[in-house]
């Protein structure tokens, strides 16, 4: 064998390996859920019946729709995702837990880590459930009004049981806005977009 294939066959194994994405250094059933049942399942649970401000940390499923571009969890963005500053509760955030043992240096990191290694979720692909939200901000941005008669300009994004998630035109967050703070017609836009 000549000099030159003895070295490429030796060299192989490490370019495969250098090409390889870095293993998740957090998981999300060891380390993360026990996070959230400490702190937030009290207030934010399916099984509690506590959906306070529609937000529920017990549930896979439901939590996947928390996570994207704008949302309070954006995979690999960090300094985007308003989940850090919720729980730290800077940068006008009301904080949370809103009231007991604050989260420790420590579990912070870690939600930090698991969001920045991509916020994986067990049993969910991130990336077509992102790919899918990109598609869906095509849609028009469009007029809603509340209750009282303000109006808001924000793209449709999904209807959550009693909740409306609209992508304001603002800042691009998506809001989680509770279908009865909609007018009527509001109301029936939000599910006519839904179908
Ligand atoms: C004692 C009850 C309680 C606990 C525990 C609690 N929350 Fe909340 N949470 C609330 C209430 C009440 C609201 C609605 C606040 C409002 O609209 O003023 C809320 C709102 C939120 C919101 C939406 C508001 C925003 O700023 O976007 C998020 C996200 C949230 N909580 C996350 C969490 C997380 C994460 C934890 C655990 C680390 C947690 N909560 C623990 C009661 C709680």
């Amino acid at each position: 064998m000549s000099f030159h294939l003895t070295a490429l066959l030796l060299l192989i194994p490490a370019l495969l390996s250098a090409q390889q994405p870095a293993a998740p250094t957090v998981d999300f059933k060891k380390d993360i859920q026990p996070i959230f049942a400490k702190y937030c399942y009290q207030c934010h649970s399916v099984q509690k019946k506590k959906e306070k401000a529609g937000f529920v940390f017990d549930n896979v499923e439901r939590l996947s729709h928390d996570v994207g571009e704008g949302r309070i969890i954006v995979p690999k963005k960090v300094d985007e995702s308003d989940l850090i500053p919720i729980v730290l509760g800077v940068d006008g955030k009301k904080e949370m837990p809103p009231e007991g043992a604050k989260l420790k240096t420590e579990e912070v990191e870690k939600l930090r880590t698991w969001i920045s290694e991509g916020a994986n979720l067990p049993g969910i692909d991130i990336a077509a459930k992102m790919a899918r939200q990109t598609r869906q901000r095509v849609r028009e941005v469009m007029n809603w009004t509340s209750k009282e008669g303000k109006v808001i300009k924000a793209t449709f994004e999904e209807l959550q049981g009693d909740f409306v998630l609209l992508r304001m035109q603002t800042d691009n967050k998506v809001y989680k806005v509770p279908l009865t703070k909609l007018n009527p017609a509001g109301q029936i836009q939000a599910k006519m977009q839904a179908e």
